[in-house]
């Protein structure tokens, strides 16, 4: 019987350690792809610099690109996409603002607009019709507005003194995922800069991961589908091969339990996604990683830059992008 089991346990290890697949899609040249959202295993949809948003409906086979006409100097920092024809896009400042698309992207409508000088908005995050979307702080309080139905109409929300942001701690809009529209209307965010902190339960909670200057801090957070856990990325994107305290551990408790991996992702990494109940992808400019143990040893996949990656919402496809329109599959 002992026998069997360690037979099996090897075969297991060497299956899950079987190469990852990673496959080139697309590309366009100069363009920075940081916000992604795919909707099932046929429905992919890139946002970046450029007013560029590009669209797949064939699981990636071909991509269609557009340019949000009247926003060509515009960087679509992230995008949320409801199916083949909806989506919204966040442009991040002077004005900020987002649109929306119903027709596949051939027009575009002003959702939100403000050009509050010192507005800079970072990322948003649906659940369902529930959304929010998070902006730098003005006047020490991070700029947060909800919907409730999928981008349609937003209200800010109010400020309270439990949320008060430091100078020079702020949001990076590294890949539109350092903040999480949870189920019960709460919210969660992580903060990056000369603090790094993570917001939960109406209260911010100190973060040991690399802090004090502007290119360091959280700059990703993923949260399992029962919202009891959390891992949070980042680093040093000046430094994007050092891998020293560039990722946490959360258990979502009442009194929040904050741990540390054992072997951390191999540098600076933008963004993190769970994948199944106990692994999730982390990618950057300096690679790709892996966990199979929830975030608590990470092995390098790819020595290739990825600004941000997303496992479909429904279904098993895993789609990254980044620098140069890069859009891959990655397959297990
Ligand atoms: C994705 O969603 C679209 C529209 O809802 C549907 O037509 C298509 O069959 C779906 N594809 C997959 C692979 O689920
Ligand atoms: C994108 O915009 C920048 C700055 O406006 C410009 O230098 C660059 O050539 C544009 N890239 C493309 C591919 O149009
Ligand atoms: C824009 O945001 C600022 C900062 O939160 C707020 O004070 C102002 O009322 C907003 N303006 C509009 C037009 O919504
Ligand atoms: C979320 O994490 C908790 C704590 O590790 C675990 O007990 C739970 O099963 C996870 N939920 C899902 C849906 O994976
Ligand atoms: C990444 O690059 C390092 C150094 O060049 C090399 O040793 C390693 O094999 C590469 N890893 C992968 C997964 O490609």
């Amino acid at each position: 019987m002992q026998i069997v089991k360690i037979l099996v346990v090897t075969l297991f290890l060497a299956s899950s350690i079987k190469a990852q697949k990673i496959e080139l899609l697309t590309k366009q040249d100069k363009i920075s792809l940081r916000g992604l959202s795919v909707v099932n295993d046929s429905i992919t949809w890139a946002s970046g610099s450029n007013g560029t948003i590009a669209r797949s409906i064939n699981g990636g086979k071909t991509f269609e690109w557009i340019t949000v006409k009247d926003y060509e100097k515009r960087d679509f920092r992230d995008i949320e996409a409801f199916d083949a024809n909806t989506a919204v896009i966040m442009a991040v400042a002077e004005p900020a603002v987002i649109l929306k698309t119903t027709d596949a992207g051939k027009t575009w409508k002003k959702v939100f607009e403000n050009s509050t000088k010192g507005m800079f908005l970072d990322a948003m995050n649906f659940d369902e019709n529930n959304g929010v979307v998070i902006g730098d702080p003005i006047d020490n309080k991070a700029f947060i507005a909800s919907t409730k139905d999928q981008g349609n109409s937003w209200q800010e929300i109010e400020k309270n003194k439990e949320d008060t942001i430091k100078n020079g701690e702020a949001f990076f809009a590294a890949s539109g995922t350092n903040v999480k529209q949870l189920k019960d209307d709460k919210i969660l965010y992580v903060t990056g800069g000369t603090d790094s902190r993570l917001f939960y339960n109406q209260k911010l909670y100190a973060l040991d991961i690399i802090k004090g200057e502007e290119s360091t801090g959280a700059n990703s957070v993923a949260v399992n589908s029962s919202q009891q856990n959390a891992v949070i990325v980042g680093g040093d994107f000046k430094h994007d091969t050092v891998s020293t305290k560039n990722c946490v551990l959360v258990n979502l408790h009442t009194s929040l339990v904050f741990s540390l991996p054992k072997t951390p992702p191999h540098g600076y990494r933008s963004c993190v996604t769970y994948i199944s109940k106990d692994t999730l992808i982390t990618c950057g400019t300096s690679g790709i990683d892996i966990s199979t143990d929830g975030g608590m040893n990470w092995k390098l996949i790819s020595n290739e830059s990825f600004h941000v990656c997303q496992k479909t919402k429904k279904g098993d496809a895993f789609f990254l992008a980044g620098a140069n329109g890069r859009i891959a599959k990655l397959s297990f």
